[in-house]
């Protein structure tokens, strides 16, 4: 059975339109099949701490000088790590805040990224010395936002810092296989907001029903 981590990262719990995507999502594979184990995460309405000083000198002690203290400092670094572990297809479904990651989510993203657990550390690699543990998994990357033209050509091209942060980090979360799929035109309201919200559901439909036809054969998909 295939284990789906969800992740939803709008701080809106109401008329938020990517949990109204990643609610389609479920919805379709839950259609297509119920074999699926769902780990529920929720950024926005529960935002991890955000890392600190005594967070970094915990995660970089050795595992067996750690006290009871670092221990303490890492649970929930831990389970968030144990929960993206367990899971096979991650589905993140977040709002562009000022261009960029909402700040939970950031927060989630500094919580995981943790030296011995998700990646390895190593010089003798060279200029590149660090390295996924993870991998195999697919990530679904469900966004929304309120300007537009964010894609390659696009008026605002070069002001998203949302999706390429998340492609970059992707490697760290053992992501081989990706997916985006976004609304756009939030703002404006009209239209153009009306077409991008019913192609993005119609390309979530298509990929959740994608998806969980292949968890059945245990196949990956790029
Ligand atoms: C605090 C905040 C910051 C935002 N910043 C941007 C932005 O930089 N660019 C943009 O296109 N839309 C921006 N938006 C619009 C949101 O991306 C849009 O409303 C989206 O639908 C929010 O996702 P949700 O509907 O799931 O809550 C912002 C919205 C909020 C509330």
């Amino acid at each position: 059975m295939a284990t789906l981590l969800r992740i939803d990262a709008s701080a809106r719990h109401t008329r938020s339109l990517t949990r109204m995507m990643s609610d389609h999502f479920l919805h379709t594979w839950h259609r297509t099949t119920s074999d699926l184990k769902v780990i529920e995460r929720d950024v926005g309405l529960y935002p991890p701490t955000p890392i600190s000083e005594s967070w970094i000198d915990a995660a970089f002690t050795p595992i067996d000088r750690r006290t009871n203290e670092q221990r303490a400092q890492l649970e929930t670094s831990d389970r968030l790590i144990d929960e993206l572990d367990r899971s096979d297809v991650i589905l993140m479904a977040t709002p562009m805040y000022n261009y960029g990651l909402p700040a939970s989510l950031k927060a989630w993203v500094d919580q995981i990224v943790r030296v011995g657990k998700t990646f390895t550390f190593d010089l003798s690699r060279g200029d590149r010395p660090l390295e996924p543990i993870f991998s195999g998994k697919t990530l679904a990357i469900l966004t929304a936002t309120g300007e537009f033209g964010f894609g390659a050509g696009g008026i605002n091209a070069d002001a998203d810092h949302l999706v390429p942060h998340i492609r970059t980090i992707s490697k760290y979360l053992g992501a081989e296989s990706l997916h985006h799929i976004g609304i756009e035109y939030q703002e404006f309201a009209d239209h153009r907001f009306e077409k991008s919200k019913a192609d993005a559901l119609t390309s979530v439909e298509l990929l959740a029903q994608k998806l969980a036809e292949l968890s059945m054969t245990h196949q990956t998909v790029s």
